[in-house]
């Protein structure tokens, strides 16, 4: 009887083990390829679709249906139109694509109106902090939009999005 919680507890610490072993890259450290990919995860761990799902539609953290159509949320009302549809996006762009755009679409597509979700140099910024965070900056908190792992949750969504 005790064994099989036993093995769960191990396993269990086992994963926490692995959960301090990964780190983020810091944006100034991610490594592009061809100017447009990110090979590599930013969490250092995979992303996981259903959080990055969480995370795309919710209004707190990516609020990409603000500017994008998703016809695989049709739960969530009001899809803009300021961006593409996302429909078939992980058919059109590599993992690593979609990694470069979600952390810095300005490098990927420049002057576009996507906001740079992985980027903590308030030098970047035109006005840091007031720009779709709708915060005031403060040089102590000032962060990337989304997370690393956020990020790879999202790109782990997306590569999912393959019908048109
Ligand atoms: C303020 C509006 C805006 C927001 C918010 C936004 N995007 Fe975009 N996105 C754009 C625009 C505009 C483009 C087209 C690229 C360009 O600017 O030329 C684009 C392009 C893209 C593309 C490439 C589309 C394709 O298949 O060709 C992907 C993928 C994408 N966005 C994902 C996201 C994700 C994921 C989020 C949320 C984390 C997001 N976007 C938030 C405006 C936005």
């Amino acid at each position: 009887m005790t064994r099989p919680s036993l093995t769960a507890a191990c396993t269990f610490s086992a994963l926490l083990w692995a959960g301090t072993a990964y780190a983020d890259i810091s944006p100034a450290d991610v490594v592009w390829e061809d100017e447009i990919a990110i090979p590599a995860s930013l969490s250092g761990a995979p992303g996981d679709p259903v959080a990055g799902a969480a995370a795309f539609a919710s209004r707190s953290a990516g609020n990409c249906l603000s500017c994008h159509e998703n016809s695989a949320m049709p739960e969530h009302d009001f899809h803009g139109n300021v961006g593409p549809s996302l429909d078939g996006t992980g058919a059109r762009w590599s993992e690593a694509e979609l990694r470069g755009i979600v952390a810095n679409a300005k490098r990927v597509f420049p002057d576009s109106m996507m906001p740079v979700f992985y980027n903590d140099n308030p030098a970047d910024y035109i006005r840091p902090g007031d720009a779709y965070t709708a915060r005031a900056y403060n040089p102590e908190t000032f962060s990337t939009l989304l997370s690393a792992q956020q990020i790879e949750d999202i790109v782990a969504y997306l590569v999912t999005l393959t019908d048109w």
